[in-house]
């Protein structure tokens, strides 16, 4: 802060303010764009500008862009243009009284919008390795004097070194989220091929399971949970041996032993992580079998006892079991399943979701049929066929 020293206290504690707000805002938002605006009202309050952008640049395309406030489209210039091209490419900042008197200004936007630019000041964002990774554009001071000061350009060069931060850890927490959403599935998938079901089993349980909490009124976050969860509650029958979960035909007492084995090895296999939404899916796949009349397993949990997800994922599995053919059976007509599931009422499964799963049943059923449809699994063919 060594550069404010030239602002007056009044100055200084409006700026301090803005930072704090915009800290404040950028916390709860998520969305890039949206945080590219904050970012630019925060540089054009900082500085008393008409108008302000922030300017990224796309190393793909080797052009900027920017995002405005009620704009619908996103704003693309190529990177060696006017003062911002400058900025970018010297990285060095700049204060500008009139653009009209300077040769590098680009008057092709004035031209179009019929607005008029008179002062500016560009400054550089770095990233955490000194890379310029966008450029602060304000345009036309605002207040007593026409046009930008050197504190000006200070408190501009403090927007970016700020925005920059927060740029780059909304990246990270895209990329960390993405990372995680990508593992689940691959843990899915692993646990689904090598069980021979039906292409996409774990992802139409996912979805079903999503649905049916959504009807049941759970808040979109613990919807959310659910629908990211649900795809390991298989997780354990990677641990099962070929013979037993690949047999045509019924098992034997002693192989569903070992077959009803996978809850707890599932669970077990989540439990330890840090990550709460892996904890969270350990005790789907350890409630998943149990039963809302208590004779499921493995604990034989009854009623309120078995945790509310796995409530729903035994719904969501059995509706997807019955419906789809298994190395053990054939697949039920719709009106088949509809029937066991309204047999099972208060015994298989909870009469409250149950209810929920008949009233939506139509909306449910066709989420299971079109991903049915649609279902991808050309890589467990072309990995079977590598195997053979
Ligand atoms: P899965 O094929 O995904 O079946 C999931 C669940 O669907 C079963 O869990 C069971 O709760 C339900 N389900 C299956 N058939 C019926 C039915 O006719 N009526 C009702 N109400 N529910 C049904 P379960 O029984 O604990 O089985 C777990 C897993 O064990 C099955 O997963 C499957 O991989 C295997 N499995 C179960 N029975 C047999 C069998 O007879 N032969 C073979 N090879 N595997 C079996
Ligand atoms: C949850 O309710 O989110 C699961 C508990 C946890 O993983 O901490
Ligand atoms: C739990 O509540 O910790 C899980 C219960 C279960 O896996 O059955
Ligand atoms: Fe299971
Ligand atoms: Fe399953």
């Amino acid at each position: 802060m060594q550069e404010m020293e030239e602002l007056n206290t009044k100055d200084y504690r409006r700026v301090l303010n803005l930072l704090f707000g915009f800290m404040k805002d950028a916390a709860g938002e998520h969305q890039m764009n949206n945080l590219l605006v904050l970012m630019a009202n925060l540089g054009r309050d900082m500085v008393l500008a008409d108008r302000c952008s922030l300017w990224l640049f796309d190393e793909d395309s080797q052009e900027l862009w920017t995002k405005v406030a009620h704009g619908v489209n996103e704003l693309r210039i190529p990177m060696d243009k006017g003062f911002v091209g400058y900025t970018l490419n010297s990285g060095k900042p700049l204060l500008i009284e009139n653009a009209y008197q300077d040769n590098r200004f680009d008057p092709s936007s004035d031209e179009k919008t019929g607005y008029h630019t008179a002062s500016v000041l560009t400054v550089p964002m770095f990233d955490s390795k000194g890379k310029v990774m966008g450029v602060f554009q304000a345009i036309n001071k605002q207040g007593d004097s026409p046009v930008f000061s050197q504190s000006d350009l200070d408190c501009l060069n403090l927007t970016a070194v700020y925005s920059a931060n927060t740029i780059e850890s909304a990246k990270l927490t895209h990329e960390l989220e993405e990372t995680q959403r990508e593992i689940i599935h691959i843990l899915g998938d692993v646990s689904e091929y090598r069980s021979q079901e039906t292409g996409d089993h774990i992802q139409r349980v996912a979805e079903i399971s999503g649905k049916i909490a959504m009807y049941l009124g759970l808040p979109p976050e613990e919807v959310n949970q659910i629908r990211l969860a649900a795809p390991m509650h298989d997780l354990g029958k990677v641990c099962i041996p070929d013979a037993v979960l690949n047999k045509p035909g019924r098992l034997t007492d002693e192989e569903f032993i070992i077959m009803r084995s996978h809850a707890e090895l599932g669970e077990s296999m989540l439990r330890s992580s840090n990550r709460k939404l892996l904890r969270f899916a350990a005790v789907v796949a350890g409630s998943h079998h149990e039963r809302y009349d208590g004779k499921g397993y493995p604990r034989g949990l009854k009623g309120d006892e078995i945790p509310l997800a796995g409530r729903i994922c035994a719904v969501a599995d059995v509706m997807d079991a019955l419906a789809s053919p298994r190395c053990y059976k054939e697949p039920w007509s719709e009106e088949k399943v509809k029937a066991e599931f309204i047999k099972q009422r208060n015994c298989q499964f909870e009469g409250r979701i149950v209810d929920v799963l008949i009233e939506h049943w139509d909306d449910i059923y066709k989420c299971y049929r079109e991903m049915m449809e649609n279902q991808d699994d050309s890589w467990i063919a072309r990995e079977a066929s590598i195997r053979a």
